[in-house]
């Protein structure tokens, strides 16, 4: 197969790239991604050259797209804005990429006639207090992110409905894992112990979040990809549901750091309580999650030890003045 993954020098884009080519020996893969901020060649390091192509480039942009899709088998659609407090920031970009990039994408895929896969998240169906989400719950995206990735969602279940396009989306809970951006909270709170900076937890810290370990969503994308029906949406949920006060204590406990780095700060404006996904059906086609949290914590915390080569440049760049600016204090 010859796949064409966009954003795939992202988080969850490059470790599904890794293990496409590994999983996959016969296959070739194209990379599109645009290289912003959250993107880095860097993350495809040490992959297979002669099976990876690399294309830096829009997805809003139908030229680009057209030359980086032509004689691909399927598309997998990685490529978004993906953090919601810089979508309180900035909204501008977060249209222009997951609702309108997504749509010149779909419709390259529906020129091609190949089957195109929708990476989306469970932000879409907004906050939860009890219970789960399944597939059929209403889309009540709460932020300018989610409801961006809602907008994509949509397109993508018009093209089905519409012209039959081969179509899947997969809306997974929150991962994280080996190359995630410091900005999220799982990365930001090892890098910041480590450090011996304060961690910053939102309110009183008992939002809960859905945690999936990133091998596990791209285990699951590859599950849909293969063996999905056209036109289905698969939540992918992970085995824990923990508040992210819990999250940051077994941070400073993997780190050697005790509770004084905790600090309160302000609550995220529009801040989702809880997220939580029943994943019965993508179960159905036979994938599970696998790594528990004790598990891929610990994993991920020994990552961030060992690789500071990776996470340094990032420390120093664009971060510094996204932090200042998010919690008017610098880095340290
Ligand atoms: P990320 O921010 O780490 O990576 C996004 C990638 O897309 C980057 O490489 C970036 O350069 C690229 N990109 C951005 N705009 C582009 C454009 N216009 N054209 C081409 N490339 C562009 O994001 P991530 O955390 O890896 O998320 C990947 C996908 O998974 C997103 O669609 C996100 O909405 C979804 N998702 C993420 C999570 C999570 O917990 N991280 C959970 C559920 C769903
Ligand atoms: O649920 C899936 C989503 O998970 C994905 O669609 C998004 O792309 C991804 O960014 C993630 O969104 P969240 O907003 O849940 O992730 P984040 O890591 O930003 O925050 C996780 C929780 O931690 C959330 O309740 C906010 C809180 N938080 C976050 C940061 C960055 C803090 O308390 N302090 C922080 O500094």
């Amino acid at each position: 197969m010859r796949l064409l993954v966009t954003g795939g020098a992202g988080f969850i884009g490059s470790n599904y790239v890794r293990r496409r080519l590994t999983n996959h020996p016969d296959d070739t893969v194209v990379v599109l991604d645009k290289l912003t901020y959250a993107g880095r060649r860097e993350n495809l390091r040490e992959l297979a050259e002669e099976r990876l192509e690399f294309v830096e480039g829009d997805i809003s942009d139908q030229a680009v797209v057209a030359g980086a899709i032509a004689g691909c088998d399927a598309v997998v659609n990685f490529a978004a804005e993906s953090h919601v407090d810089r979508s309180i920031e900035s909204p501008g970009e977060f249209i222009n990429t997951d609702v309108f990039g997504a749509f010149v994408l779909l419709e390259a895929a529906r020129d091609a006639g190949i089957r195109h896969l929708q990476v989306s998240t469970d932000e879409v169906y907004g906050s939860i207090e009890d219970g789960s989400f399944t597939e059929s719950s209403p889309l009540e995206p709460s932020s300018p992110y989610s409801a961006s990735k809602a907008g994509g969602d949509l397109i993508v279940r018009a093209f089905h409905h519409t012209y039959g396009s081969d179509t899947l989306i997969c809306r997974s809970s929150n991962n994280y894992g080996p190359y995630q951006h410091p900005e999220k909270l799982i990365p930001l709170c090892v890098l910041n112990a480590l450090a011996g900076d304060p961690l910053p937890v939102y309110g009183d810290g008992m939002q809960v979040r859905n945690w999936l370990y990133v091998e596990d969503n791209c285990a699951a994308i590859d599950a849909v990809l293969e063996r999905g029906e056209a036109g289905e949406v698969y939540n992918v949920g992970g085995s824990d549901e923990l508040p992210n006060i819990e999250v940051v204590r077994t941070i400073l406990e993997l780190a050697g750091r005790d509770e004084s780095l905790i600090e309160h700060v302000s609550d995220r404006p529009g801040h989702d309580r809880r997220y939580s996904l029943a994943s019965a059906k993508v179960q159905s086609l036979g994938w599970k999650a696998e790594v528990g949290f004790a598990a891929g914590i610990e994993r991920t915390v020994g990552w961030y030890r060992d690789n500071a080569s990776w996470w340094e440049p990032i420390r120093s760049g664009e971060y510094r003045e996204y932090y200042e600016r998010q919690y008017g204090r610098a880095l340290g």
